[in-house]
């Protein structure tokens, strides 16, 4: 007992273990790899299009290939009014990752694949969830705004169609390709949690549908993919340059957790946050007002890396980024998913083009055998 308690805790949160084989992503070697494309390549060459066609299709696509996809998806964004009637209503009391999380349980109803889990059908039904979740997100903050849904624009791409469906204005070119960096920094990263849920539903031969409800649910929290709304609430607090020191102070007193900060495998550094946080300054060039945020965020960032060596992960330049968009904090995770829809589609398929069902066993740790009648 006391080994198999030993190895409990080496293993404590799976750290450190090899759950499964991926060709989709590597974090391997100190990069970061989709299908073997490194992200910095990626955030600079390619369109959120591109990267979504690499992870689902599987290969770079060609200039034809990818305008008969983005063809494809155009269409896809349209959502049956009964599905948004009742995300609108559920809208203004929910969290937004909830009010999503019951979206894509709908769509799974109108969804003429649901329950074939072939290759042809998962692509299928993974191209008509990237195309509908925003216009799920956007039906949603329309209606906590009090205002009327406004309709998918075929003419823009994902980033800028997601941005206008919530806010009824297109983007200028720098806000929409800002946005599709993020997108292109948040689609993919291995065997994280949300992924990892997403496999394991779709290990017992459930439908996708079914595996990104879970991913959904998985990505909510603030450990995971809701940093991204917890760090800018936590900035948000701070309030102040001046404020910085004393709210540090208070956090390490208190062991309070700073959003935004630390990863499971990035113990240097995460890759995309650097990437994000360059088009985040690009940002408060014109609007400068906002400035004001980075600057506390690089004090904090400061503060945790020469007094804990712990970096800043992805979502905290997210979360600043996001804010200088004007985008309200409640959908930074929700636009998350409109990203990472992409990485938990093509981790459905891989799991279910060789699936075995995922079952570990658990160290037992209760009472020794008793009678229940004493
Ligand atoms: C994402 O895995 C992925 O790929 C996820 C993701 C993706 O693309 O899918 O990259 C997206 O989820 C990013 C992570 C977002 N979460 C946060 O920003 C929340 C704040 N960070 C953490 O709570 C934490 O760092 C985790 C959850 C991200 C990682 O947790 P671990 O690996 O279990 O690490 P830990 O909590 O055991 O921390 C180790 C030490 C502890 O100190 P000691 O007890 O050893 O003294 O580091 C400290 C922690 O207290 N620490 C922090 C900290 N993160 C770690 N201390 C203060 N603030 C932090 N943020």
């Amino acid at each position: 007992m006391p080994d198999k308690q030993a190895a409990a805790a080496i293993a404590s949160g799976l750290e450190g273990i090899e759950a499964g084989t991926t060709s989709v992503c590597s974090v391997e070697q100190g990069q970061l790899l989709y299908r073997g494309y490194e992200i910095h390549d990626l955030a600079e060459h390619a369109t959120f299009e591109e990267v979504a066609h690499l992870l689902l299709v599987g290969h770079k696509p060609s200039t034809s290939e990818l305008a008969a996809f983005k063809r494809e998806l155009a269409p896809l964004r349209n959502v049956p009014e009964w599905i948004l009637d009742v995300v609108r209503r559920v809208a203004p009391k929910s969290h937004p990752m909830d009010a999503l999380r019951t979206g894509v349980s709908l769509l799974s109803h109108i969804d003429p694949d649901v329950a074939d889990n072939s290759l042809a059908a998962n692509l299928r039904k993974a191209k008509r969830l990237l195309a509908a979740i925003p216009t799920v997100i956007g039906a949603g903050q329309r209606a906590i705004d009090g205002k009327a849904t406004v309709a998918p624009d075929p003419s823009l791409g994902h980033a800028a169609n997601l941005l206008y469906v919530m806010t009824g204005e297109r983007p200028s070119d720098l806000i929409a390709r800002a946005m599709d960096v993020s997108l292109i920094l948040y689609a993919e990263h291995e065997f994280n949690a949300s992924t990892f849920t997403c496999r394991t539903i779709a290990g017992t031969l459930s439908d996708m549908h079914s595996a990104v409800c879970g991913g959904i649910g998985a990505l909510k929290g603030p450990l995971h993919g809701g940093a991204n709304e917890a760090a800018m609430e936590m900035l948000k607090e701070v309030g102040t340059l001046e404020n910085v020191r004393a709210f540090m102070d208070n956090a390490f007193a208190t062991k309070r957790k700073i959003m935004g900060f630390g990863h499971r495998v990035y113990k240097n550094g995460d890759h995309r946050a650097p990437i994000l946080r360059e088009w985040g300054l690009k940002l408060t060039k014109e609007r400068p007002q906002f400035r004001k945020w980075f600057d506390i965020g690089d004090a904090v960032q400061k503060i945790m890396l020469d007094e804990k060596k712990i970096h800043p992960n992805v979502d905290f330049p997210c979360g600043l980024t996001y804010f200088t968009m004007g985008i309200p904090v409640p959908q930074y995770t929700p636009i998350f998913v409109a990203s990472r829809i992409t990485g938990w589609c093509a981790h459905i398929m891989e799991q279910h083009a060789d699936n075995r069902l995922i079952r570990p066993l658990s160290v037992y740790t209760g009472p020794a055998k008793r009678s229940w009648n004493g």
